[in-house]
């Protein structure tokens, strides 16, 4: 993992001829949590195809092999998981290193806290900086117990509750990380465990737990999205095939965008309504996506991209979209900066418990690459070049986020002066392989 005291792998990117070609980026992240997380939970055998077997995704499957469940590759992408059924998990002997995977503990504080048992959580220098107290606080209403570093931070150990409750919570920001949590803490609850959500959040969970026979209602009413599931139900091993992350789609989609001259098809892209916010703006922004042979897998909306180059103009990215393209501001945020005019985008103050804070993060790194910027505490305006090269000639500092890495190399291929990033290594967190990817669709990336 790319610890903070080993040395790093910088990585340049500079102005390169169209990008071409079809690729299949990574599988999706939060989908591939998930099986590992619900097959471990499951009667019998699951097999998965497609998981994204970056470092996040590994160290769930590490964590669930240590509480009694079998994660195991079976070839490239494919995984077999043997499951001990729901609270059929067992306490681990030592501490739970999650890495970088902000997703990966969360959900797994979760699981742990409808268990009886205890469970110490550790992560990288990223995320042992980034707040728990949104998980363990309706965890503990179901009766689990916590014990972290001061402001509720990692290293932290997790007493699960014997029988714990079901509850009715209301989240009190975008998250699916923690409406999930408390999910997969309410399947070893006797009762009806209820998350609300203001503003809908991903729905993966909601999605394969009923693939997995659950019984999942979802409601619409003046509150918001209210998502129940009954507690106690028999998981039944199935087999899930993980569609290619949009959120890594994302990059060489962007770049496909900018370089001039690109033609670039992205296979099985997964285009869940929650997910897809990205598209929805890119194309306001005038962008030419075509989605083709557009189909379902595991209950998941699935498709082919084809991107061409063109020039975008700037847009009002309004608030409520923020949960469904989350991940995508800093890519985002490079695309604005060859557009034409500003583009201005709200509603953005989870970007700053993300890998990085991505709001000081991308504002930094666009300026030091010569991009106009203004940057408020929950927003961010791009000043567009219209097409012409931004400076560049910058060396971008990751800290520990892989989507900083990715955008900042993206930036680099559309500038005057390359770009440098301090930490080619963070990538491997959800997109292992991204600079060979790139470079075989012809970017200029060394
Ligand atoms: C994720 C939810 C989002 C997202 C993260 C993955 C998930 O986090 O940023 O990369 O798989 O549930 P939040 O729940 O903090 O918004």
């Amino acid at each position: 993992m790319s610890a903070s005291n080993s040395p790093k792998t910088p990585l340049k990117a500079a102005p390169s001829g169209a990008l071409t070609g079809t690729v299949r980026v990574p599988g999706d992240k939060s989908i591939s949590h998930r099986a590992l997380m619900l097959g471990a939970l499951c009667v019998g055998e699951t097999r998965v195809s497609g998981l994204l077997e970056g470092e996040d995704v590994l160290a769930t499957a590490a964590a669930v092999n240590a509480m009694g469940a079998r994660a195991e590759r079976t070839g490239d992408g494919t995984w077999r998981v043997i499951g001990c059924g729901v609270g059929g998990l067992s306490e681990p002997e030592s501490v739970i290193d999650m890495g970088n995977a902000g997703t990966g503990v969360r959900l797994m504080m979760g699981v742990v806290a409808g268990h009886d048992m205890t469970v110490t959580f550790t992560g990288d220098a990223s995320l042992c900086r980034r707040p728990m107290g949104r998980v363990t606080a309706p965890l503990e209403k179901m009766g689990a117990k916590f014990t972290g570093r001061e402001g509720g931070l990692l290293p932290m150990t997790v007493k699960g509750a014997a029988e714990p409750l079901p509850i009715e919570y209301a989240l009190p920001m975008a998250s699916a990380q923690v409406k999930s949590a408390v999910l997969l803490a309410g399947l070893n609850a006797p009762g009806v465990t209820t998350v609300v959500e203001a503003q809908p959040t991903r729905d993966h969970t909601e999605n394969m737990l009923r693939w997995f026979g659950a019984e999942v209602v979802v409601q619409d009413t003046a509150r918001g999205r209210r998502v129940s599931l009954i507690g106690r139900p028999e998981l039944v091993a199935r087999d899930v095939a993980v569609p290619a992350d949009i959120s890594s789609a994302a990059f060489p989609l962007v770049a496909a965008l900018l370089v001039p001259g690109s033609d670039v098809t992205l296979k099985d892209v997964g285009l869940n309504p929650l997910r897809a916010g990205i598209l929805t703006t890119l194309r306001e922004m005038g962008a030419e996506i075509e989605v083709v042979n557009a189909r379902e897998e595991a209950g998941e909306p699935v498709a082919d991209l084809r991107v061409t180059a063109g020039i975008l103009k700037g847009i009002t990215v309004p608030a409520e979209r923020a949960p469904s393209m989350i991940d995508e501001y800093p890519i985002l945020a490079v695309a604005a900066a060859l557009a034409r005019g500003d583009t201005r985008m709200e509603g953005l103050e989870e970007l700053r418990v993300k890998e990085s804070d991505r709001l000081a993060a991308m504002a930094r790194g666009l300026s030091d690459a010569g991009v106009t910027v203004e940057e408020g505490r929950d927003y961010l305006v791009v000043k567009g070049s219209g097409g012409k090269p931004p400076r560049g000639g910058c060396t971008v500092a990751v800290d520990l986020d892989h989507r900083i890495a990715m955008a900042f190399l993206v930036l680099g291929l559309v500038t005057e002066q390359p770009v440098t990033i301090d930490d080619g290594d963070a990538m491997a967190t959800s997109f292992p392989g991204f600079a060979e990817m790139m470079r075989g669709l012809g970017a200029n990336i060394q």
